[in-house]
């Protein structure tokens, strides 16, 4: 594999990414019966976690995607843009928001109210990776894949400056990877 030599550790590996989206899609299935919710999935990072997370999900979904500016490098940004809006109203739909990873928190809580304010008649949030030690703002998400340390992780759709998300499994670089891609 291209990238084994940048890769310091793999925290959660294929086969655990698979199973556990597996179980969060039944519980999905479970609390949402007889709805129809819109997953509404956060640009890029978020894809591969919903490419899984729909197999497993026995209902009449839709999904539709949000872009908004939160990261660059390894810090986090306080004000969060809106770069590209949903397609759909979601004006009394129940809305399930899918991240990648919830690490200060402040990006699901922003888009969370701006959803609500919009007319959803309710929003929650699910996620593949919580970081709870970094958070900043009062949020939990209502689903959560795994609870990691607070490290900088890469791979199934996360990045270090666009770098590594396609990797099938959620690693840790070598120190040395977090300088030397540093633009
Ligand atoms: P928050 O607003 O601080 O919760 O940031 C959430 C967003 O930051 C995620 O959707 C990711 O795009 C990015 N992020 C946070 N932690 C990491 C990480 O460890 N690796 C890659 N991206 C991260």
């Amino acid at each position: 594999m291209w990238a084994e030599k940048d890769i310091k550790k793999v925290l959660v590996n294929e086969q655990q990414i698979s199973e556990r989206s597996k179980e969060l899609g039944a519980k999905i299935t479970e609390d949402y019966a007889g709805k129809q919710p819109l997953l509404v999935a956060l640009l890029r990072g978020s894809v591969p976690f919903l490419a899984e997370l729909i197999k497993h999900i026995n209902l009449d979904i839709q999904y539709d995607f949000m872009d908004v500016s939160s990261y660059e490098g390894t810090e986090s940004i306080g004000d969060i843009r809106i770069l590209k809006d949903l397609d759909t109203s979601v004006k009394g739909l129940d809305i399930l928001l899918v991240e990648d990873i919830v690490d200060t928190g402040r990006t699901i809580q922003t888009v969370r109210e701006t959803l609500l304010h919009k007319g959803a008649n309710s929003v929650r949030i699910i996620t593949l990776l919580d970081k709870p030690s970094r958070r900043v703002v009062d949020i939990k998400a209502d689903y959560v894949g795994f609870e990691i340390e607070n490290e900088f992780v890469i791979g199934f759709g996360m990045d270090f400056n666009q770098r590594y998300r396609c990797l099938p499994y959620i690693g840790v670089l070598k120190d040395e990877c977090y300088q030397c891609n540093e633009e």
